[in-house]
């Protein structure tokens, strides 16, 4: 169970969950690698200038104080987060060469689940065809992947796994309301899908960080839906299905704990700004992006950035970058991954890249 320690408490938490080359017994120690990328976006695009008609609002507000310019939306009758998380594993097995059967675990970060349960990890599994192995759902909002990510390493390191998939999918617009000017210009549908196995050299998951302040909550979440307030009349009466957030509170939070992060990181593994390839940020906002990279000091021709087209796909923005970057990549890249989110949470990693360009 995560839980908000004091300082000094976290950091010996932090420690301990953080030695990202275990050594099995009697083995040498095994790193877990990224070895493929895939995405999915939704075919239909939503811009700023059919945002324009729904709402009071204008290409010029949203590009200037989000640099989001269009994002994608998942239409369908019936077609939900795991629709678009299948079609990213899917073409992640294919590119990669991998059988179903060979998957040993699948973990899907969403904050947008098909249904409270079976868990959209279940479903993803079932329609590609993974079969009696495990699979969950991680939910730490923005930050879930990085989550999913830490936790599917640990499989890898300990030797019980050999190949993890990790999703992070999301449906936005399912729980977003279109006449809220203020969150509806935000957020875009996807899914983004990494394999992770051993790394045949040292190229991979270094250290990762994971963090949690539960305070966060009023600033950040969907007030019906859940156990405390389950769905009613009068609750879908008052809109209360939707995302809440207070965005001056979460963008003030959200630039301090993304340099934070990036920081701590870059001091635990001996890094510099220069020696940092690509910063790859959570996706939610231009504005938080490059303040992030300028108190990291890092030039923004170094920073992932899809938000212009995909707008924020919460668990997904940070597979798609690497799925929108893949291409440009090289085998021993240094990457700093930085993501938060609703809880608050937020978490970050240092990656090797493990291969040359896309596959
Ligand atoms: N179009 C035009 N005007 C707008 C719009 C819009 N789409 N949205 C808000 N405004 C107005 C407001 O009503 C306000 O008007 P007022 O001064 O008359 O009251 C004015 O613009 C300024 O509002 P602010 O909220 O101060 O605008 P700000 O510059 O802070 O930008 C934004 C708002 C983009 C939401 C910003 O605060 C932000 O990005 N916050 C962080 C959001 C975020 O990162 N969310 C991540 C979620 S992660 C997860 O886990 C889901």
């Amino acid at each position: 169970m995560i839980t908000a320690p004091v300082p000094s408490q976290r950091r010996v938490m932090v420690k301990a969950s953080s030695a990202k080359t275990a050594t099995p017994k009697g083995g040498k120690s095994i790193r877990a690698a990224i070895t493929a990328v895939h995405g999915y976006l939704p075919p239909d695009v939503l811009t700023n200038a059919e945002l324009a008609l729904m709402v009071d609002t204008s290409d010029a507000w949203i590009t200037e104080r989000t640099g989001i310019k269009e994002r994608h939306i998942l239409k369908g009758k019936g077609l939900g987060t795991s629709h678009m998380g299948a079609e990213a594993v899917r073409g992640l097995l294919e590119k990669s060469g991998t059988l179903p059967k060979e998957v040993d675990l699948l973990i899907c970060a969403t904050t947008t689940p098909d249904f409270v349960f079976p868990s959209t990890a279940n479903l993803i599994s079932d329609m590609v065809g993974i079969r009696n192995v495990g699979s969950f759902d991680v939910q730490a909002a923005c930050s879930g992947f990085v989550y999913a990510l830490t936790i599917a390493a640990q499989f890898i390191e300990n030797g019980t796994a050999r190949k993890v998939v990790v999703v992070g999918a999301d449906k936005m617009s399912s729980i977003i309301d279109y006449t809220d000017r203020a969150t509806c210009v935000l957020f875009g549908d996807g899914a983004g899908a990494v394999l992770l196995e051993p790394s045949k050299k040292s190229h991979g998951i270094h250290d990762t960080l994971i963090r949690a302040d539960g305070a966060g909550m009023p600033h950040l979440h969907q007030k019906a839906g859940g156990s405390r307030m389950p769905p009613t009349a009068e609750t879908v009466a008052k809109r209360l299905h939707y995302v809440h957030q207070e965005g001056a509170a979460v963008y003030k939070f959200a630039v301090a704990r993304m340099a934070e992060i990036s920081t701590e990181l870059m001091l635990r593994n001996k890094l510099n700004p220069g020696k940092i390839d690509w910063l790859v940020p959570h996706q939610a906002n231009k504005r938080i992006i490059e303040a992030t990279a300028e108190r990291m000091k890092l030039p923004m021709d170094r920073v992932m950035m899809t938000i212009h087209k995909y707008g924020n796909t919460t668990a997904a923005t940070i597979p798609l970058c690497l799925w929108d970057y893949e291409t440009r990549l090289k085998e021993g890249d240094r990457l700093l991954v930085a993501a938060f989110g609703g809880g608050f949470t937020w978490a970050g990693a240092y990656v090797t890249w493990a291969y040359d360009g896309g596959r």
